[in-house]
């Protein structure tokens, strides 16, 4: 059990109260959970390093990270290959660059160079510099990931014989499906993600990522204050946001975590009508998903089941996670004008340290969106999340007080509390798997993303 002690003598079970629904505060800023997060964690889960749209051509590729581990994904012949950055000759970093084409990568150091796939090609000099070598050419090229693409994002991991994808994902595939796999040509990145240091925790970022609508009626009150939702006061209800923390959450034994939200709202504002006086399909064409126009509802219809539609027009996935470090938004903000501007987003919060996270935010489009709401999409986005957004500057001031605290004599045996728990079943109706409940959003989905990081955690080495 030795294995599970921190340097002080407690166990991390001592860390988290299952009963009480709660999670010792010094879990936040914990070196040496830190580094077992690092085995345990992100050496073990599938982790999110991109969307193949950033890497079309041969050679192409960008660096990115596994847990601190700085990979390169590259593009060979088609396929994606994630290669640990690390040189086997004596360690040096392969490349320094955040993005490139590179046929073959050189090592500055002494020269050894690999192929786009990781293989071993050659070292200067061969014949004096590898005299004597005796491992084989083939044993000598980068370490590989194992890979996989789903809707065209790239996800990696270090566990080579663990579970696929799909059982990673479980029941949440159905939603996720949702988002991405659900227009004929895909989507694609609208450019290079935005990245910025924030001095926290990635749990604090994390377990927030796992669904937390709770803070948006506090710590981003604003949004209703000022222009879109505040528009709402014409029919009497104020800029209150509370109407958009009703829904449906999924919660995930895997740690993931969706929130979709009732559209109807919105749909009675565009219409004028109750939403139940509509088809799927006329409520569909009304409000799009993100990145859609009425005309790509057809793609919708070909590339989804009569019920994903039915949840798309009614409850679609708005926000949520996926375990362990990233977060989704496909929102629907409303406009000044009335209208409804779609925004596609996907972060991750890369551990650089226990009080340091590295926030990547991609913004997405589909491949079909047309130009001119491919515009409102990207700077609707780039006004609200990432580097320059107004929201997440709101929460990325919470999560370094939240690491501080953590890390006093006495605030580190506080608390993170979970005891919002839903006492309802499915929607009435609702054709989707999984742990599914209905109403005002609560710590259910949060609470099942800490037990996964327990399992994790406590899991046989
Ligand atoms: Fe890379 Fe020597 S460390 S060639
Ligand atoms: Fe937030």
């Amino acid at each position: 059990k030795s294995h599970n002690l921190l340097a002080d003598g407690t166990s991390i079970s001592d860390l988290i109260d299952i009963e009480m629904r709660e999670v010792k505060l010094r879990t936040l800023s914990d070196q040496q959970l830190y580094d077992l997060e690092q085995q345990r964690i992100f050496g073990k889960t599938w982790l999110m390093l991109g969307h193949e749209s950033e890497i079309p051509n041969e050679g192409d590729f960008v660096q990115r990270f596994m847990g601190e581990d700085s990979v390169i994904v590259s593009r060979h012949k088609g396929e994606i290959y994630v290669s640990l950055n690390v040189c086997p000759h004596r360690g040096m970093k392969i490349t320094t660059h955040d993005a490139g084409n590179a046929k073959v990568h050189k090592c500055i150091y002494h020269g050894w160079a690999f192929r786009p796939n990781g293989q071993f090609l050659a070292s200067p000099v061969a014949d004096q510099c590898m005299h004597g070598t005796i491992r084989d050419k083939e044993d000598l090229g980068l370490q590989q990931a194992r890979v996989t693409l789903y809707g065209g994002l790239i996800f990696a991991t270090w566990n080579i014989d663990g579970p696929s994808f799909d059982e990673f994902l479980g029941d949440a595939k159905w939603y996720y499906d949702m988002l991405f796999c659900r227009s004929d040509k895909g989507m694609e990145v609208a450019g290079p993600p935005q990245r910025f240091i924030i001095r926290a925790n990635w749990k604090a970022a994390g377990e927030q990522s796992a669904a937390d609508g709770f803070h948006t009626l506090t710590l981003h009150r604003w949004l209703g204050e000022v222009g879109n939702y505040k528009k709402g006061e014409e029919e009497g209800e104020g800029g209150d946001l509370t109407p958009e923390m009703f829904g449906a959450e999924v919660s995930s034994p895997h740690g993931h975590a969706l929130r979709c939200i009732d559209l109807g709202r919105k749909i009675r504002r565009l219409t004028g009508k109750n939403p139940d006086e509509l088809s799927t399909e006329e409520k569909l064409k009304v409000l799009p998903p993100p990145g859609m126009n009425p005309e790509m509802v057809e793609q919708l219809k070909k590339n989804l089941s009569p019920e994903q539609l039915q949840v798309m027009a009614w409850m679609p996935p708005q926000v949520g996670g996926m375990f362990p470090n990233v977060l989704f938004g496909f929102v629907y903000i409303p406009q000044a004008d009335g209208s409804v501007v779609g925004s596609m987003t996907l972060h991750t919060y890369v551990p650089k340290g226990p009080d340091k996270l590295e926030f990547t935010n991609w913004i997405f489009v589909e491949k079909d969106t047309p130009p001119e709401l491919r515009e409102k999409m990207v700077m609707q986005t780039i006004q609200l999340f990432g580097t320059s957004g107004m929201v997440e500057q709101d929460d990325s001031d919470t999560w370094p007080h939240m690491t501080l605290t953590a890390k006093g004599a006495q605030g580190r045996h506080s608390t993170l509390k979970y005891q919002a728990i839903y006492e309802t079943d499915k929607p009435d109706g609702w054709p989707g798997p999984g742990i599914v409940n209905e109403g005002f959003t609560k710590d259910d989905t949060q609470w099942h993303w800490w037990l996964y990081w327990y399992e994790l955690m406590t899991a046989e080495q």
